[in-house]
């Protein structure tokens, strides 16, 4: 191919590159519901703080409810459908063990209430997350809307995605490369176990306090705060650095534009 063909056929493959890129994700931004739905991020911040005052904990299990959203079939809140067997929430990462389902429940029911039809789920667990970050004190990141709801949940799926405790270095390295991240990522994002709890057969013995049995649960801090605290000793010491891994975590594998659905019911998919 002559220098000349070759520049216009890499300047048709740019242009087309960013064609796709502006059409995938032309739609979203972060005044998205400015029109259809501006009470939306009132409603979702006195939900999120109502659910924090209630248990702090809450904040770590909205933050990991949504980490296992995007990093199955992206962030398409197929993790909060429970209207099939073996779907997303069956998986071993995430059976008796997920939680915060009822706060996006809440957030979902008052959001139909002022603007029906409107808003996804997967925006709904974006934003909440966010904002409980925040309110523990954690990092703020820039998030667009505009994604919409997945119709399809599979176990199987959440079973090869997730990383799971006993996975190895390389193991994790490949997961999260999988998805597009970087080690360094990994590590800034696993920054998230700053805050939290643990089922206590995932504690190993430096961890496990007199009151852990297998019934209880090994911690952390409950916010970003108070693992700041040299007196608290704590193993994960690392937080939530870099608001950019949260970024681009929030847009893994969007469904946009006419692509999935706003589902009604955060926990069904729609029946036309
Ligand atoms: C690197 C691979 C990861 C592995 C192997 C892993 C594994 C785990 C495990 C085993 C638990 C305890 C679950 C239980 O006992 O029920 C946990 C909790 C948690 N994980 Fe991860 N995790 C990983 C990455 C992440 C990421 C990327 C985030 C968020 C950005 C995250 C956020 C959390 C939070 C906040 C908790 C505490 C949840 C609560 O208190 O309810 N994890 N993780």
């Amino acid at each position: 191919m002559g220098s000349s063909s070759m520049t216009s056929h890499c300047f048709v493959v740019v242009t087309l590159s960013l064609l796709y890129v502006t059409t995938t994700y032309g739609q979203l931004s972060q005044n998205f519901y400015a029109e259809n739905c501006p009470v939306l991020e009132r409603i979702v911040q006195t939900e999120v703080s109502g659910a924090l005052s209630a248990e702090k904990r809450m904040g770590a299990s909205l933050l990991r409810l949504f980490f296992h959203d995007c990093f199955v079939q992206g962030c398409d809140g197929s993790v909060l459908l429970n209207d099939a067997p073996d779907s997303e929430r069956d998986a071993d990462a995430n059976a008796n063990s997920l939680r915060g389902f009822d706060v996006i429940d809440a957030i979902k029911t008052k959001v139909e209430t002022n603007c029906p039809g409107v808003v996804s789920c997967a925006d709904i667990l974006a934003l909440a997350t966010r904002e409980a970050v925040v309110e523990l004190g954690g990092p703020s990141w820039t998030l667009l809307l505009g994604r919409r709801d997945s119709t399809t949940s599979s176990k199987k799926l959440a079973e090869d995605n997730l990383p799971g405790p006993s996975s190895s270095l390389d193991g994790l390295v490949t997961a999260f490369a999988n998805k597009g991240f970087t080690p360094t990522e990994l590590v800034a994002l696993s920054g998230a176990h700053t805050i939290g709890m643990a089922k206590c057969e995932f504690a190993d013995e430096g961890q496990v306090r007199p009151e852990c049995n297998l019934d209880s649960l090994a911690m952390t801090a409950l916010d970003f705060a108070d693992a700041r605290v040299p007196t608290t000793p704590t193993r994960h010491s690392s937080t939530l650095t870099s608001p950019p891994a949260m970024n681009k975590l929030s847009e893994v594998g969007l469904l946009t534009g006419d692509e999935g659905q706003i589902r009604l019911n955060c926990n069904k998919v729609n029946v036309n």
